[in-house]
């Protein structure tokens, strides 16, 4: 079976081609054109725009490196949302002509849990709580079974409470006027610190909280050296994530604890989670780089699975609101 996958909620447009044979899934391209961060941060329609300009030589991309044809495709999986409208759009537009055109279903798929597959499916995870960081979303979560009707679901035991931790450190960066303005930075700027400076920080149970954090890291731009307002930024908003991570794996005890979104390539951050789950029993596991941000392999993995568990919902059109404890999970 082969299914091309199609990502587009926020700046990167994607296309990937994703195999499965004799139950041995291969991701076979993945192919991502990004729209460049800049210090006045995304504008949608211009991000869609670029999005419109570039998703049919995405698509040819992913195919040609993929050493497919467009007629051997046997379904079209896209990014139904969480995400900006806009972008979206441009995505739900994209796959379904592809599908309309070649007569092969067009598969919906929820962008958070595909973040969440993906890890799962590079980390031959099997029952991992699971920490999800990216731009607009940071939550601990795990696979649940809900025991009168044996439906799983994703249960959120906690998240951030205002901003996602993505966020937060691109709004640093832009805060401090670093290059790159974003989250890349931050670490590069945090990387030559050396003082912990005094900032807020908040844990609410297992829940954490940013924007105080980000109030007052903005505020302190002049009156220290931005190395070191970068490395106690992250020391401070990473702290939170992991003492929050860990009250959660005490409770749940999940074997493995699975780090995955856009910001799980932060080596800092992976470093502190895992000696924190390796102390507390569970292996650590994090998707790779190349899989961890917004790209269309985890869109076509999930969609192939989906496809497989005949757990195909109905309701195509895109949806700005998605969350990772709303689908039933049947694979
Ligand atoms: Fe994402």
């Amino acid at each position: 079976m082969l299914v091309l996958g199609i990502e587009s909620t926020a700046h990167t447009f994607g296309a990937a081609v994703v195999a499965e044979k004799k139950g041995k899934i291969s991701v076979l391209s993945n192919e991502c054109f990004k729209y460049p961060s800049t210090k006045e941060g995304y504008i949608p329609r211009k991000l869609a725009d670029f999005h419109a300009e570039h998703w049919n030589e995405a698509a040819e991309a992913a195919l040609s490196k993929a050493g497919k044809a467009l007629d051997g495709i046997d379904a079209f999986a896209y990014s139904q949302g969480p995400g900006i409208g806009h972008c979206l759009h441009v995505g739900w537009v994209a796959a379904k002509t592809l599908s309309l055109l070649c007569g092969k279903p067009l598969v919906p798929v929820n962008h958070t849990v595909a973040h969440v597959e993906v890890g799962k499916w590079w980390c031959k995870a099997k029952n991992p709580l699971v920490v999800y960081v990216s731009g607009g979303n940071t939550q601990i979560a795990a696979l649940q079974k809900q025991d009168h009707n044996r439906h799983s679901h994703y249960r959120v035991f906690g998240e951030t409470l205002d901003i996602g931790l993505g966020n937060f450190l691109d709004q640093v960066g832009r805060g401090l006027e670093l290059e790159p303005p974003d989250a890349v930075g931050v670490l590069k700027e945090a990387a030559k610190g050396k003082a912990l400076l005094p900032l807020p920080y908040t844990v609410k149970g297992m829940s954490v909280a940013y924007a105080g954090l980000l109030t007052k890291t903005k505020k302190m731009k002049g009156t220290a050296p931005a190395a070191d307002i970068c490395y106690s930024a992250q020391e401070y908003a990473f702290s939170a994530l992991v003492e929050a991570t860990e009250r959660c794996l005490c409770h749940t005890r999940n074997p493995e604890v699975l780090l995955c979104g856009g910001n799980a390539r932060n080596r800092r951050l992976q470093e502190m989670l895992r000696l924190m789950s390796e102390e507390q029993g569970a292996r650590f596991c994090v998707t790779p780089d190349d899989l961890s941000g917004d790209q269309a392999g985890m869109i076509a993995l999930t969609g192939l699975l989906m496809l497989k568990a005949k757990a195909v919902p109905r309701d195509a059109e895109p949806r700005q609101r998605m969350r990772l404890d709303e689908p039933e999970i049947k694979w």
